[in-house]
């Protein structure tokens, strides 16, 4: 998968964020980091909204977003079409989340997550392809209006 990543958090998930940026680029990915850029209370929907944009034109990236849960981070990226972003606690959800749904973003809580399962999860997603076939369908449908 991609080695482009874009990487953004709110204060909830600020902490885990720095963590995982350095493990990240450590490992030579290329870590463009949108903030947030310290614990102060910021508004989870305008980080969403950096790398939602950003992922727009640079459809090769992937992205993984932090707040506390997980949950804002979630429903606030996937109210774009151009994002399937998946909120992971296990590593069975994150490989799942890449061969089913074609995620291309990951969402972590950085208050329900440890550094440990975060970094298992992220490298899982990064190595995990899509299985397309009937799959591809059902994402397809995703587009619909109703
Ligand atoms: C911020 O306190 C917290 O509500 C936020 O990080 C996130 O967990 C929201 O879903």
């Amino acid at each position: 998968m991609s080695k482009y990543i874009y990487i953004s958090s709110d204060h909830g998930g600020f902490k885990l964020k720095q963590n995982i940026f350095t493990f990240l680029t450590n490992k030579k990915y290329h870590v463009y980091d949108l903030g947030t850029d310290s614990n102060t209370s910021v508004d989870y929907p305008d980080f969403s909204d950096l790398l939602v944009r950003k992922m727009k034109t640079n459809s090769n990236f992937i992205g993984i977003l932090f707040c506390g849960t997980g949950i804002g981070m979630s429903i606030a990226a996937n109210r774009h079409e151009h994002i399937r972003a998946a909120l992971c606690t296990d590593v069975n959800m994150a490989s799942l989340s890449r061969k089913h749904n074609n995620s291309n973003v990951i969402v972590i809580g950085g208050r329900t997550t440890s550094p440990h399962l975060a970094k298992k999860m992220i490298q899982t997603f990064l190595n995990t392809d899509f299985e397309n076939g009937r799959h591809l369908l059902r994402i397809n449908k995703l587009r619909k209006k109703i």
